[in-house]
Order: structure tokens, then C-alpha cells, then sequence
């Protein structure tokens, strides 16, 4: 083990960084495809991050913090992402309503950003330093999560129960595959591989396009 195994502060900050890096691109870009494809990542790089701080950090600042209950309030409203979910098929029509939401949404997410890497983390990193299995648990948690949880916003998942919300996710997810290949125009096996990063998730499943097309299309 080294000790990087056990920055979760790190783990939870990397994935801050990487929203904030799709919303830039989003503003920056001046050529429409980007633009659009920097919104789709957003949506799935913010999706995945809300429900694993669910699964993973809120519980643990929960049992460990005297004030975690209090501390979790930080966690992430998904209603507003859905909403800029469904217009972001037809980004093009839609483009001025999506960056007025995004633009809220984000600087909802900075409140968020701010509460927990200024307060929540450093409190949780504390508490943790004599439990370093526990800190290396949630680094292991949320660098494998990304295989379990939903890359699509779902306001309606039960966020506060992880039996729940693991199902949920399980039973979101290929339909949440099935939207988010369509959207990258993924069309083939070869295709899909020029995207591992989308398909990453699904890495573990042994997925095999042909099954797919044969069970969803
Ligand atoms: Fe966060």
C-alpha cells in the first residue's frame, strides 16, 4: 500500500476538478460538437459523482462525524441536471435555456465544492487518520464505483438508502449505456472502441456490442 491509497481528499477534489474542466470546455468551445460533447460528459462525470459520494463518502461521514447528518446537507440535487439531460439531445435548439441552467447548476456545484472541501473533508480526513483502512475503503469505493453507478442524472433515486440506490443504478444503467452510446454515435464495435472512456464503465461486464445491439436496439 502506499499512502496515496488512502487520499480520499484527493479522490473526492479529482473529481471536482474534472466537472469544472468539462464546464469550462463547455463555455470555451467555439465549435458546436465540442461544445455539446463537453455538456455530455458533464452530465455523466457530475451523475456518477453524486451517486457515489451517496454509496460511499456520506455514509462513512455519517457513522464517523457526531455532525455528519448535518455535514451530508452538501450532497448534490440532481433535478436540475435532468432537466438539462432531456434538452441535451437537441442541444442545438435548446442551447440558451442549457446555459442558463448550467450556469446555475454550477454555481450550485461551487457551494457544494466549497462545503465539503473546506469543512466535510478535512473533518472526515481527521477523524480517519488512526482508521487508515476506512480512508483506504472509500479510495478503493470510489475509484471502482464508477463501475456500479448510473452515468445519467436520476433525482428520483432514493439517494438516502444505498440498497435502494444500488439497485436503482443497476436496473438505470444499460439504459443509461444504451442513450449515452447513441449520443456519442457509436454504432459498432470498432467505434466503440475509439471511446474507452465511455465504455470504461462497463469494462467488467465483458461487453459485447453485437449482444447489445441484439438486446436494445
Ligand atoms: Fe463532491
Amino acid at each position: 500500500m502506499t499512502s496515496t491509497d488512502a487520499d480520499f481528499v484527493s479522490a473526492v477534489e479529482q473529481e471536482h476538478k474534472e466537472v469544472r474542466g468539462f464546464y469550462e470546455q463547455f463555455k470555451s468551445s467555439q465549435d458546436f460538437e465540442n461544445k455539446k460533447r463537453a455538456l455530455i460528459e458533464l452530465i455523466r462525470s457530475l451523475s456518477q459523482h453524486s451517486h457515489k459520494e451517496a454509496l460511499y463518502l456520506y455514509p462513512l461521514v455519517e457513522s464517523e462525524l457526531k455532525d455528519g447528518k448535518h455535514l451530508v446537507k452538501v450532497a448534490i440535487v440532481e433535478t436540475d441536471l435532468k432537466k438539462i439531460d432531456d434538452l441535451a439531445d437537441d442541444a442545438a435548439e435548446h442551447i440558451e435555456q442549457i446555459k442558463s441552467l448550467l450556469d446555475q447548476l454550477m454555481a450550485d456545484f461551487e457551494k457544494h465544492i466549497k462545503e465539503e472541501e473546506t469543512d466535510l473533508l478535512p473533518k472526515l480526513q481527521q477523524e480517519l487518520e488512526t482508521k487508515q483502512e476506512k480512508a483506504r475503503r472509500l479510495v478503493k469505493d470510489f475509484r471502482e464505483g464508477i463501475t456500479i453507478v448510473s452515468t445519467r442524472p436520476h433525482p428520483e433515486a432514493p439517494m438516502e438508502d444505498i440498497m435502494k440506490l444500488k439497485e436503482a443504478d443497476r436496473q438505470a444503467q444499460i439504459k443509461d449505456l444504451e442513450k449515452d452510446l447513441k449520443r456519442f454515435g457509436i454504432t459498432d464495435d470498432e467505434s466503440a472502441g475509439l471511446h474507452p472512456r465511455l465504455l470504461f464503465p462497463y469494462s467488467h461486464t465483458k461487453f459485447d456490442f453485437r449482444l447489445y445491439l441484439c438486446l436494445f436496439m
